[in-house]
């Protein structure tokens, strides 16, 4: 890898790849092509397959673990095993969400205990839990940790449900790890992106007819493409983003300013 990269030298580690659709694929590809060193989790035996076919590309000797988020013991095995390849970690990305589907269709009131506790669990406190066990190895050198999120977070989007709930309270964790490790020189931001066809979002109902919407009412009156995410997660992770840390950057063709 040449050291003119933006990232050349630096270690990522990925949260949240299922397939190639997957926007943490998207943001991989990106670090990986500004020189990025990448491990990878996975999610279960059931993704392993694709995970490592995935990340194979990228050399048959990159690092990819078990974790499913909602074990503080899974956490703990996979950052044991990241230590024995490396003491630095640069880059986190946490692209991780789930919500049981009965939760996503119908009406937010009818949402059980359980499926409030759960999603809450894997999409908003992982990110906790996961910038606590990277913390010793971005202990000295700093570090940019990227989360995504969305819209559904600060407004009502029919559907999105428990998982807006879920969103709303990972944004705020943002703000909140952000000031706790600004003076590490350790930067916490989320991505807002618009509605993507991914494995994910088909979870939420009425996918199609939100990306019809977008269309027809953003500004830039098209939906986002995977790439752009890539993009805007390595703007984060490099220096030209050094002084912004608890936000919230929106990559929705601008809909989110829209109120008709
Ligand atoms: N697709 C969209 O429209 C959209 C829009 C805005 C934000 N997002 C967010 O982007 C992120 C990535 O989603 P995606 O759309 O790429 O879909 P995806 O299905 O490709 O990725 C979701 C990932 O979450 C992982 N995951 C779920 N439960 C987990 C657990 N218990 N432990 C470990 N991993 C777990 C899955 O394995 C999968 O890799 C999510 O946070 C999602 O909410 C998606």
């Amino acid at each position: 890898m040449s050291s003119d990269l933006p990232l050349a030298g630096k270690t990522g580690v990925i949260f949240g790849v299922a397939n190639k659709r997957s926007i943490a694929w998207a943001i991989a590809q990106a670090w990986h092509k500004a020189g990025a060193k990448l491990i990878f989790n996975y999610q279960g035996e059931r993704l392993k397959e694709n995970v490592e076919e995935l990340a194979g590309t990228f050399g048959e000797d990159t690092l990819i673990l078990p974790c499913d988020v909602s074990s503080d013991e899974q956490i703990d095995t996979f950052f044991a095993e990241v230590k024995k390849q490396t003491d630095r970690v640069d880059l986190l990305l946490h692209s991780v969400a789930f919500a049981p589907r009965e939760a996503l269709a119908g009406e937010f009131v009818a949402t059980t205990r359980q499926a409030f506790s759960t999603a809450h669990d894997i999409s908003a406190y992982s990110l906790v839990g996961l910038t606590r066990a990277v913390l010793p190895f971005m202990e000295k050198n700093g570090g940019s940790i990227v989360a995504m999120t969305y819209l559904g977070a600060a407004r009502v989007v029919p559907h999105y449900n428990v998982m807006g709930v879920a969103k709303a309270a990972l944004e705020a964790s943002v703000r909140y790890l952000a000031n706790d490790l600004g003076r590490k020189k350790i930067r916490v931001n989320a991505i807002s992106a618009g509605p993507m066809n991914t494995l994910a979002a088909r979870g939420v109902a009425g996918l199609t007819e939100m990306l019809k919407h977008y269309e027809l009412r953003a500004p830039l009156h098209r939906n986002v493409e995977l790439e752009e995410l890539g993009a805007t997660g390595l703007f984060l992770a490099t220096d030209g983003a050094a002084a912004i840390t608890g936000q919230t950057m929106y990559v929705d063709s601008g809909f989110s300013v829209m109120a008709m």
